[in-house]
């Protein structure tokens, strides 16, 4: 089994709820994860203080093999000069590479595009067909067996409520293109708001044997949660099986100080990398 912690949108600055911070700090080594994955806007304004306790803050967490991702937050919005010239400078300063990146662990092939698009669109972001073909060539290197997770900030769907949230620029097209890449599973941030489903739920003008897991994660640390999770903080831990997936959305519990399980959810992986082609049956809840 192979298990990563996923946080979002922690949005270093005014908007950073120290105590949920704290929370989550303290809960981290009881997770027992693999790995982490920080899925974008780390600060709010991408200023370099709030870069430095972001950093700070990622560095508490269990050390582990990590893989970050910039969002739309990470890009100076009002600083035009350096938003024009050098968008991530700060970021790649203090948290790490903004390139697109591959994460080969032991049971899965991670991979994490950098999504913001600051020429282009202010918060909305993009999926760039060069993207895709690094994706496919990273993909076409993982091990029999392996699971196949993408990592992006900007969502490909939006959230199954009635807020309205713009889908990234060409996002159609890679979902499209991912699905017979057999990607398992999208981790995401960016709506503020958790929710897990399935890529058929949205698109099913492919192949529709399977879809791809959609994990998305709400704010973790911030005050900028949206619907359902408004002034709520959650993360989600995703636990892959060799024949299901377990994703955990863990909710921050206001009278108990402490972040809990809201709701686990089991996919049997039909994925056309494993040995066995035939449906897994998924064992029973514990
Ligand atoms: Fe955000």
């Amino acid at each position: 089994m192979l298990t990563l912690l996923q946080v979002s949108d922690l949005h270093f600055g005014p908007p950073y709820l120290p105590r949920v911070g704290d929370a989550l700090l303290r809960i981290a080594p009881s997770l027992r994860a693999d790995a982490v994955i920080v899925s974008g806007d780390v600060t709010q304004r991408a200023t370099p203080e709030q870069f430095r306790d972001a950093r700070s803050f990622i560095d508490q967490l269990p050390r582990l093999p990590r893989l970050a991702i910039p969002g739309n937050h990470d890009v100076p919005l009002f600083r035009v000069w350096e938003r024009l010239s050098d968008p991530l400078g700060e970021y790649r300063r203090h948290i790490g590479p903004d390139c697109d990146q591959v994460l080969e662990l032991d049971g899965a092939v991670i991979v994490a595009l950098n999504t913001t698009a600051p020429h282009r669109t202010i918060a909305r972001g993009q999926v760039t067909g060069q993207q895709i073909e690094f994706t496919r060539h990273a993909l076409a290197k993982a091990p029999l067996g392996a699971a196949r997770v993408l990592v992006a900030h900007h969502h490909f769907v939006g959230a199954p409520d009635q807020l309205r949230d713009r889908n990234m620029l060409g996002g159609r097209r890679a979902m499209k293109a991912f699905i017979e890449m057999g990607v398992d599973v999208i981790l995401g941030g960016h709506l503020h708001r958790a929710f897990i489903g399935n890529s058929l739920d949205f698109f099913f003008d492919g192949p529709r044997d399977r879809g791809i897991i959609l994990v998305q994660s709400g704010t973790s640390t911030s005050r900028k949660g949206r619907g359902r999770e408004r002034e709520r903080n959650s993360f989600n831990l995703v636990e892959i099986h060799d024949t299901w997936l377990q994703i955990t959305h863990y909710l921050y519990y206001e009278r108990n100080d402490a972040f809990g399980p809201m709701s686990r959810h089991r996919f049997p992986r039909t994925s056309h990398q494993l040995k066995d082609h035939r449906l897994q049956p998924v064992p029973p809840a514990p």
